[in-house]
């Protein structure tokens, strides 16, 4: 992807993030119930002092933030954010929420013990490179930790593939993303993968190998 369309397409995503955030809490709270296991489940293999939230949106992680830990969250819309600093305030939590994108993180090498998102990498522009920053900030042998929508296998996938481009122009996200495979070509051993709802829903723990490179 050229520099060009990657930064057009981030800022298009920004945009509709921004647009979004008013309505957000309000859509997601009829999913949330079947969500919340997911997340329960992911968060459990977070390990801390130091973790970076990727994509943190209006914060609905924030139930599972835990007071000893470390706790940066990024996300591209500043909408989105404001109504995360509204949520943490009222909740008391302690956690700095910064504009940053995903494909360019703002942090030194080797620097989270964890780096978690949820349903973030079916918006970002180029995957892959998302994914090799948050390999870059991990520490050696630190973990990846995703529950992401992905493209089903076929038959379903090539529908997906099919209504992608009407999906993407509504929400800003992308229903056929390979998420597994780009975590593995940004160079993590993946270990666990839990596959629901048809094949479209992924959880998935990766691993930054213990080698420095
Ligand atoms: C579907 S929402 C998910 C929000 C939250 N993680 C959740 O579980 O409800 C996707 C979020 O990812 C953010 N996002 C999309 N592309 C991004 C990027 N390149 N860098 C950082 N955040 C990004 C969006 O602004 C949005 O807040």
């Amino acid at each position: 992807m050229s520099i060009v369309s990657e930064l057009y397409q981030t800022r298009w995503v920004r945009e509709r993030y921004d647009r979004q955030a008013a309505t957000y809490d309000l859509k997601a709270a009829f999913v949330e119930p079947m969500i919340a296991l997911w997340r329960q489940w992911l968060w459990k293999h977070v390990r801390g002092p130091r973790i970076l939230e990727i994509g943190v949106g209006t914060g609905r992680n924030f139930p599972y933030y835990r007071p000893e830990w470390e706790i940066i969250a990024v996300d591209l819309s500043e909408r989105m954010l404001e109504r995360a600093r509204r949520k943490a305030q009222r909740l008391g939590l302690k956690v700095r929420l910064l504009p940053m994108d995903a494909q360019c993180l703002a942090f030194p090498d080797a620097f989270f013990d964890t780096v978690i998102a949820t349903w973030v990498f079916c918006s970002v522009p180029d995957p892959v490179r998302g994914l090799r920053e948050a390999y870059r900030v991990l520490r050696p042998g630190g973990r990846l930790l995703l529950l992401e929508h992905v493209r089903a296998p076929d038959p379903l996938g090539r529908w997906m593939d099919f209504l992608d481009p009407l999906v993407v122009r509504w929400s800003g996200a992308h229903i056929n993303r390979r998420t597994v495979e780009n975590v593995r070509q940004a160079g993590f051993e993946i270990e666990a993968l839990h596959t629901s709802f048809f094949g479209i829903v992924k959880r998935i723990v990766a691993r930054r190998s213990e080698a420095t490179s």
